[in-house]
């Protein structure tokens, strides 16, 4: 087939498919090497070559992708007295030449009669006025290869990859700006695994920067999903006992007899089932940490035996007499108001007094919503880098949408609601409908068959998120207690859903 007769249907084929690949392409060289690709093989050109404009470089550009040439043949291709290349930059048009070797501007010059080139096609790379490149296709064969018909599409070409190179370099200083603002406040604080810049995480950072070569405990206190077991294990890696085990204990799943030997451990013999002597996790954790997760769970005669321990580091295995000494040291965690447990006297007052030397308390997501779009942008990062999506980022309707969903599940949920957009989304960027979230200023509490649950839960979260994310504010709004808000948003923490 020659190309001249089925150019149209042809190109537009070409250009559909450029379309739709090149903008997810952020590699440059993979990007024009795809984009000479597709010239090459709709115009039938043997051989063919892009080059970018590049300060840089003595020449003044540099050979991005090229196919079918050796070093040589393309040193004589681009020398500046005669070659077509320079034309083409300096005057920033097309050039073609249908008959080259009978060429009057180019026909001597010594690429073309050495190469033997037949007929050339070379169109600039534009943006925004600024000459960035050039496109050149040629064929050592054919005379007349290349016919005024093609150049409006090699020129289409040459803008769609424009622009797909100028979307590739933001993208790219985009992430590094990202990946910059980040290490700078990892430099800052040290915690590389926690990420937040607001206010509320500085105050978080500087307080664990100061507990970290110390003994004393910390209880962690916040809302379900706000990262308490992530500023654990932080400040266990990152102070003196990081050599030694990190133990989390979840003091809310087993009976109290169970839990009572995982943390102690037995003597044989000690229950049924107590097969041998078993090391209980205290021991386990010898030099190192344990972490007591939703500690306001423990039971009476539980919390009676941790506090022996915090005063005496000793402990006894279920079963035996003889005392045994520990060194750990103790990080706990609660999303319950521990204060109002001993107050019900459901929890001892001198233990939370041993366990609470030094308080934080997790700020939800809602109160630092500066965050979100770095928390996003991070976790955009390790879940497109895991499902090898080549997703670019947010438009600016989704990132507004998450910075003001309430975020009943906090973190957590901001993570899944990220990772389900990696794979929902289509396009290079992920818009408002990949992320699944109800529109705060649309949902409707009244709408018709809707359950009184749901018009319930509706009308909280849009409450909610007019009062800012403040708790009490709403609370008082609603005309509720502050304890039931809390316990209804742990209810309607969609995270795990
Ligand atoms: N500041 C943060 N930066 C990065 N990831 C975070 C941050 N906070 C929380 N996460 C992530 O969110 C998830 C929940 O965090 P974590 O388990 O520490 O919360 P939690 O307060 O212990 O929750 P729960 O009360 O449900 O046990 C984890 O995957 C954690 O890595
Ligand atoms: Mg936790």
């Amino acid at each position: 087939m020659h190309p001249a007769t089925d150019v149209s249907q042809n190109s537009l084929r070409a250009l559909s498919d450029i379309a739709l690949t090149i903008n997810s392409i952020q590699e440059q060289r993979a990007l024009l090497r795809h984009v000479l690709e597709i010239a090459m093989a709709t115009l039938e050109a043997e051989r063919g070559f892009i080059l970018l404009t590049d300060d840089e470089h003595d020449e003044g550009f540099t050979v991005k992708a090229r196919h079918n040439f050796t070093d040589a043949q393309l040193d004589t291709l681009v020398q500046p007295s005669t070659s077509v290349v320079y034309e083409v930059l300096r005057e920033g048009a097309p050039v073609l030449i249908y008959e080259a070797l009978e060429d009057d501007r180019f026909g001597g010059s010594e690429s073309i009669v050495l190469q033997q080139i037949q007929s050339i096609a070379c169109v600039p790379l534009r943006l925004k006025e600024r000459q960035i490149g050039a496109i050149y296709l040629d064929s050592v064969t054919q005379r007349g290869r290349f016919t005024r018909d093609h150049l409006p599409f090699l020129e289409a070409v040459a803008n769609q990859a424009a622009i797909a190179l100028e979307n590739a370099q933001l993208y790219q200083s985009l992430r590094e700006e990202n990946r910059q603002l980040r290490t700078e406040m990892q430099r800052l604080h040290g915690f590389d695994e926690i990420i937040g810049d607001s206010p509320r995480m500085r105050e978080i950072f500087d307080v664990m920067s100061r507990v970290l070569d110390s003994d004393t405990t910390v209880l962690i206190e916040g809302e379900s999903g706000t990262g308490k077991e992530l500023v654990a294990r932080a400040i266990h890696y990152n102070g003196h006992r990081k050599d030694k085990p990190f133990v989390a204990i979840f003091c809310g799943a087993l009976s109290d007899e169970l839990l009572e030997s995982e943390l102690f451990g037995h003597k044989k013999g000690a229950f049924t089932g107590a097969a041998s002597d078993k090391k209980g996790l205290f021991e386990a954790a010898d030099g190192g940490t344990v972490f007591l997760d939703e500690v306001g769970d423990l039971s009476p005669r539980l919390q009676t035996a941790l506090l022996r321990v915090l005063q005496s580091g000793e402990i006894k295995r279920v079963g035996e007499t003889a005392v045994r000494r520990v060194d750990v040291r103790i990080l706990s965690a609660t999303n319950k108001a521990l204060g109002e447990l001993v107050k019900a006297g459901d929890f001892r007052e001198d233990l939370l007094y041993r366990l609470n030397t030094i308080p934080v308390t997790m700020p939800p997501l809602r109160f630092r919503r500066t965050d979100i779009p770095m928390l996003a942008h991070h976790f955009l990062d390790v879940y497109a880098v895991r499902s090898r999506a080549h997703i670019r980022g947010f438009t600016p309707e989704a990132l507004k949408t998450l910075q003001n969903y309430p975020w009943p599940g906090n973190v957590r949920e901001l993570q899944n609601t990220v990772e389900r957009a990696v794979v929902m989304a289509r396009g290079d960027l992920i818009e408002r409908p990949d992320l699944r979230l109800p529109d705060q200023q649309t949902i409707d509490p009244f709408e018709p068959g809707i359950a009184l649950k749901e018009a319930e839960r509706r009308i909280v979260l849009r409450t909610l998120n007019d009062c800012d994310g403040n708790i009490s504010e709403t609370a008082r709004v609603l005309d509720v207690s502050r304890r039931w808000l809390h316990y209804r948003l742990k209810e309607w923490d969609t995270s795990d859903a």
